[in-house]
């Protein structure tokens, strides 16, 4: 399966192979990250990645190819990344993915970013359902159950920013480049968490979603109020921000892993994806909400945590396997919602379930 990524800001492309018994293997896997072009901006700039996917798409699937020693010929599908995402970028990716499943005669898969981040474990080792995911990267906050490929049951969103975009926005106002969570987390560990009294957002709420912009507006404050910063100042700012969201999203998935197993049992897992999954304080605190859940806490390495082609290809070859193929009509959405067609497998089907 050849899996192609085009969503946000990295251009990618992968092949994988899935065995008849559901093991994975990965025969190549080319990300290009565009970061470059947009750290000038602060920000992914969405017109500047429609174009930068454009001229590199054609190169890194021509490379993921060559790395795997694979021909169109041989493939047995073709996915790509459909939505949810910047809709300039998913049209680049899935329309080349049209015109080489066209030109090959080979199935093509819509697949949905989304998902493909929820099953990328399943790509690493043998990991039955049901299992929960915690994404949290620059565009996405979600707590979903994965109860089976095509189904998802959404358990807590943000109400307003991600998380990955509240570490991006935090670095932007304290002068930090792009992307700015690496740079809060290594400012942080010279800071003193505890100097400025920051909101734990939605701490104590019966529902499982995130709010972000309120912690942000607050750093945003302090920072107003001491401007100009020294940089003792950005530090504490820094380590008090992260010690915030930390137990912010301790808090959320605590009660998002309650709920799990109110309606679908005890989890496989915790799974964690995106690229905040990288940083190694909110890293621990996924651990001790793992271990008051009784279930391992999954995190993939990073290459796979991020986005990249061998989760859409692995994704493709999963849906494959069921026969879900998708027609040459198949629209780019810039939304999608994972659990938007969930059809509750039957043993689940007896739970006070409202989604
Ligand atoms: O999954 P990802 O690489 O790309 C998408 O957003 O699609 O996630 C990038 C986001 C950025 O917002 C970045 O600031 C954040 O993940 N991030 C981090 C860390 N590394 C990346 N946030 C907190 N701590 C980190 N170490
Ligand atoms: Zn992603």
């Amino acid at each position: 399966m050849l899996g192609i990524e085009t969503t946000c800001d990295e251009t990618a492309a992968a092949v994988v192979e899935r065995a008849p018994d559901g093991t994975g293997r990965i025969l190549s896997n080319v990300v290009r990250s565009q970061i470059a072009e947009h750290a000038p901006y602060g920000g992914v700039v969405p017109e500047i990645a429609a174009r930068a996917h454009v001229e590199l798409l054609d190169g890194i699937i021509a490379t993921a190819m060559k790395d795997a020693a694979m021909s169109f010929d041989k493939l047995d599908g073709i996915a790509a990344a459909a939505g949810p995402g910047l809709i300039g970028g998913v049209i680049v990716g899935l329309t080349t993915a049209k015109a080489i499943a066209l030109v090959h005669d080979t199935p093509l898969i819509a697949v949905n970013h989304l998902e493909a981040h929820a099953l990328t474990p399943r790509l690493l080792g043998p990991l039955d359902f049901p299992y929960c995911l915690f994404l949290a990267s620059g565009g996405h906050t979600q707590i979903v159950a994965v109860l089976g490929v095509g189904n998802y049951v959404r358990l807590g969103t943000t109400v307003d920013d991600a998380v990955g975009e509240a570490f991006d926005k935090v670095a932007k106002m304290l002068g930090l480049p792009y992307p700015g969570g690496p740079q809060v987390e290594s400012l942080a560990a010279s800071g003193d968490p505890t100097r400025f009294a920051l909101p734990r957002p939605m701490m104590g709420r019966k529902d499982a979603n995130f709010s972000l912009s309120g912690l942000k507006t607050a750093v945003r404050n302090e920072a107003d109020r001491l401007a100009p910063l020294g940089a003792q100042d950005t530090l504490d700012l820094c380590a008090s921000f992260q010690a915030a969201v930390t137990e912010s999203i301790a808090d959320r998935l605590d009660v998002g892993l309650t709920l799990f197993a109110e309606r679908f049992g005890k989890p496989r897992a915790l799974v964690a994806a995106g690229g905040v999954a990288a940083n190694q304080a909110i890293r621990a605190a996924l651990q001790g909400v793992a271990s008051r859940a009784g279930t391992p806490l999954i995190v993939p390495p990073p290459a796979l945590c991020t986005d990249n082609g061998a989760m859409i290809a692995w994704t493709g070859a999963e849906r494959l396997a069921l026969g879900l193929v998708d027609g040459l009509d198949s629209a780019p959405r810039a939304r999608w919602r994972l659990d938007a067609d969930a059809v509750v497998p039957a043993q689940f089907a007896n739970t006070k379930a409202q989604h």
